[in-house]
């Protein structure tokens, strides 16, 4: 079996311990390579191979304009590699060929649009109240980045983070979920070709526990990005703090997909069943509440009902196959336990409801896409993230209801409107509170769009210029040009 060894100061390198384990592809249910299982020793060669290259190695050397210019080849060699990147991807964590394809594909804008803004970070000269001195803002790489990602979309959440922070000078230590490393490997080994420095971008691959740990307590690590699950990222957020370390986290969500009876209703049905049944349902801005206005409630329901019927299982990488397998045994495992706590709790499946026994499924982890109906958005089904293919829907009677029950939820990652009405799209934009609201569609995402969460959701924003001052420090030099240095006991 194909072995993946972790990637540290620029080559290749087996587990301290010589310690390896398995990694599944989702489609068979079956183990297809071998992957480094690292530990805390790891991340420590790591951590200093990084720090190194940031302070005295080449990278630190690179003005500006070369770090742009070489983030611009860098995305140039992810479109160059995007097939096999994304076959990487669905090889280990099973979403469709289609979306990992054209998910690969949009990431050399990262590259091209932070390798843009590299050559224009700048401080600034400050206009002092004091005479006879001149000061100016320094804007400084924060040092060794630590990025912790996890098995949905695995180089997608890694380049959002990796782009900015090597842009802004850092260098990096990603640790990729232990269900998805192939791929971020790969993509380290094809930089370092392409003339990244040693030590700029390493990876160390295990798990969460000892590997993701000793990435955010390790004293030299200064910021740690991370999406993944909300306990986790409350773990981290809380070792980050224990450190004085800066944090980035993105977690999940329950979105609400707010349906009025003024929508376009083709439209509606299309962005509501990509919302949720797309990547099957394995993304943190799924809209997986459906709340539908109550005088189209059943014509509505029964609409999305029988698209999501429609929706061909199978293999992800046949082109014809719309809803793939669910990534990992435990996610699989998960998603069936809420099935049966919604049917506990009173809902009724109006579609789904079950593992799919269809037989283009094979031996894959497959659930039913799954719609419940007779849902209170006081439920766990309702108030919980599931991440699977799997929707609840809630009546709601007028706007000011549809605005209570979208923010009545912990979570606050994204929401998407349907209305043809124009003030009530800007007043719903205005009183959802979350950090991305779609009207009339779902789902669209930017390299040049803010995106985060309020509330439960996370801390941070990714994308976006205002991105790349997650990765800078902030210097005030000052200097004495014509001021008296007098009287040392008088502060003045
Ligand atoms: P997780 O949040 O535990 O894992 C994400 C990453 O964090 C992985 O690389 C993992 O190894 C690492 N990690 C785990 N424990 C750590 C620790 N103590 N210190 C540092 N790093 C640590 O997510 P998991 O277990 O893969 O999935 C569980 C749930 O998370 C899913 O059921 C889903 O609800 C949610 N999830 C949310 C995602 C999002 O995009 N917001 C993505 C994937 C999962
Ligand atoms: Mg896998």
């Amino acid at each position: 079996m194909q072995r993946y060894p972790m990637f540290i100061d620029g080559s290749d390198h087996a587990p301290h311990a010589d310690a390896w384990f398995p990694t599944d592809n989702p489609y068979l249910g079956q183990p297809w390579a071998e992957v480094a299982r690292g530990d805390a020793d790891d991340v420590d060669l790591a951590v200093r191979a990084a720090d190194r290259a940031g302070t005295t190695g080449p990278w630190a050397e690179f003005t500006a304009a070369e770090r742009g210019a070489l983030l611009r080849r860098l995305g140039d060699v992810v479109a160059e590699h995007a097939t096999e990147l994304a076959e990487l991807e669905v090889r280990d964590n099973g979403k469709l060929f289609a979306e990992m394809h054209a998910q690969v594909s949009y990431l050399p804008q990262w590259f091209y649009y932070y390798g843009g803004l590299a050559d224009k970070i700048q401080g600034a000269v400050l206009p002092l109240d004091k005479k006879g001195y001149f000061s100016y803002t320094r804007k400084e790489p924060i040092g060794v980045v630590g990025i912790i990602t996890p098995w949905n979309s695995p180089l997608m959440l890694l380049i959002w983070k990796l782009a900015p922070a090597l842009a802004a000078g850092c260098t990096v230590v990603a640790k990729p979920s232990e269900y998805t490393c192939a791929s971020t490997i790969e993509l380290a080994r094809l930089f370092h070709a392409a003339g990244l420095p040693d030590g700029v971008f390493n990876v160390v691959t295990g798990f969460g526990d000892p590997v993701g740990a000793a990435l955010v307590s390790h004293p030299l690590v200064r910021r740690i990005g991370f999406t993944g699950s909300d306990g986790t990222g409350r773990a981290i957020g809380a070792a980050a703090a224990r450190e004085l370390k800066h944090v980035g986290l993105e977690l999940g969500g329950k979105s609400p997909n707010i349906v009025f009876a003024d929508a376009d209703l083709d439209a509606a049905v299309n962005g509501v069943v990509s919302g949720i049944f797309a990547a099957t349902g394995q993304t943190c801005l799924a809209g997986s509440r459906l709340l539908v206005q109550q005088e189209i409630h059943d014509e509505f329901v029964s609409r999305v009902v029988d698209l999501a019927r429609s929706a061909r299982m199978g293999d992800p990488m046949d082109a014809h196959t719309q809803v793939g397998p669910v990534t990992t045994p435990p996610q699989y495992r998960k998603v069936l336990d809420y099935i049966e706590i919604a049917t506990k709790e009173g809902a009724t499946a109006a579609l789904g409801g079950a593992a799919a026994t269809r037989p283009e499924c094979g031996t894959g982890w497959f659930v039913e896409p799954t719609i419940f109906t007779g849902v209170e958005n006081s439920m766990r089904i309702a108030q919980e993230e599931v991440f699977g293919p799997v929707l609840v829907v809630i009546p709601f009677r007028d706007e000011a209801e549809a605005i209570t029950l979208a923010n009545d939820i912990r979570f606050g990652l994204a929401a998407g409107v349907w209305t043809q009405n124009l003030p009530r799209a800007f007043r719903m934009a205005d009183r959802i509170r979350s950090g991305t609201v779609w009207v009339n569609t779902y789902r669209a995402v930017s390299y040049m769009a803010p995106f985060g969460g309020y509330k439960d959701s996370g801390l941070g924003r990714e994308n976006g210029m205002e991105a790349i001052n997650d990765y800078l420090e902030t210097k005030t030099v000052w200097i004495n040009t014509d001021a008296p240095v007098g009287n040392p006991f008088v502060i003045r």
